[in-house]
């Protein structure tokens, strides 16, 4: 038995443009939370802005309706190629 309903979870890369994001991929908020001595130490989950897509998120920074695209990049040299070489990622901690 399936539910057609179901929208299998994605994130598509707009080139030089936003992230699609569909399916069952909840949006929350977190804060970085800081040390006494200024330091980050960890992240607070916060509210839930979205349960699941279909949203757009701002990949320029330059959106006036953050995390969410406005079409912004549009009017901006936004340059939105991928400048890192494939491999794998760092973790915290393992350094350059
Ligand atoms: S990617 Fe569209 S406004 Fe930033």
């Amino acid at each position: 038995m399936s539910d057609e309903s179901v929208v299998e979870p994605l994130v598509e890369i707009e080139e030089n443009g936003p992230y699609h994001v569909t399916g069952d991929i909840p949006l929350r908020n977190r804060r970085i939370l800081y040390s006494d001595a200024g330091e980050s130490i960890a992240w607070r989950v916060g509210e839930l802005i979205a349960p699941s897509g279909p949203y757009r998120l701002c990949r320029c920074g330059q959106s006036n309706n953050k995390p969410y695209c406005d079409n912004t990049h549009r009017r901006i040299p936004f340059d939105g190629t991928e400048t890192r070489s494939p491999g794998r990622a760092r973790r915290p901690g393992q350094g350059l």
